[in-house]
């Protein structure tokens, strides 16, 4: 299989901050294993409204997780993002710094209960929008709303961009959440790819079968987008 560049946008590397990894020896081996599987840049998005530190925490955890890396990893960069729980309240969080978008951008990875209607989704969208940020809806697949419907295309039109997990495209195709994200490839409804990397264990990063999958039934040019350059036009700040 070709080695692929990838651009994880969604994961839980930073030490001690939140769900994600518990010390430093389990960012570097977390950080290995998806190097070892093509990675070649990472945003940690820590949970925003869990996170037990502050922005600034995070940025020098951030470049503490740099220093280590840029040693055994010259040619992986490392962004500071966060995934953040959508309330009312967050845009005026995100305004005044106390939430992070995408490494400085307008682009905004933004979580919800599971069970949301899809007129909450679609109208916390649109608020989003209205205050001139780019939401990211992160692993949209979660979302039975969406699931049910085939409203991602609207969902789009309106302002939103939408990831999926590597995990749930690599899973069994007899999986009804696996077949409906690999519907949303070939329809190329999905923007972004992430790991959602918590950990070594249960939740590590594994990209192998999804990128099996992709390779077999996606485009070139759109895998390329994915994977790699629709992100790195993300943190560029430029029209996704
Ligand atoms: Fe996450």
């Amino acid at each position: 299989m070709k080695q692929r560049k990838i651009f994880d946008i969604h994961t839980h590397i930073l030490p001690g901050v939140d769900d994600g990894s518990d010390s430093m020896k389990t960012t570097m081996g977390m950080l290995k294993m998806a190097y070892n599987q093509g990675v070649r840049a990472v945003m940690a998005t820590p949970h925003g409204s869990a996170s037990r530190v502050s922005p600034t925490q995070c940025r020098s955890l951030l470049e503490k997780v740099q220093e280590q890396a840029q040693q055994k990893f010259p040619d992986l960069k490392l962004y500071l993002g966060e995934e953040i729980f959508y309330s009312r309240g967050c845009i005026e969080h995100l305004n005044n710094g106390k939430l992070l978008p995408m490494t400085g951008t307008s682009y905004v990875l933004t979580e919800f209960p599971y069970s949301i209607s899809y007129r909450e989704l679609y109208s916390a969208v649109r608020e989003l929008v209205w205050a001139r940020y780019r939401p990211i809806l992160a692993h949209i697949e979660r979302y039975r709303c969406l699931r049910e419907s085939d409203c991602t295309e609207e969902l789009s039109e309106s302002g939103a961009y939408l990831q999926i997990n590597f995990s749930s495209i690599g899973a069994s195709c007899l999986n009804g959440t696996t077949r409906w994200c690999r519907r949303q490839l070939t329809g190329g409804r999905i923007h972004f790819l992430g790991s959602d990397m918590h950990n070594l264990g249960s939740r590590r990063p594994e990209l192998g079968k999804a990128l099996e999958w992709m390779e077999r039934h996606l485009e070139e040019d759109y895998l390329r987008e994915i994977l790699w350059e629709n992100a790195e036009k993300m943190v560029r700040d430029e029209l996704v």
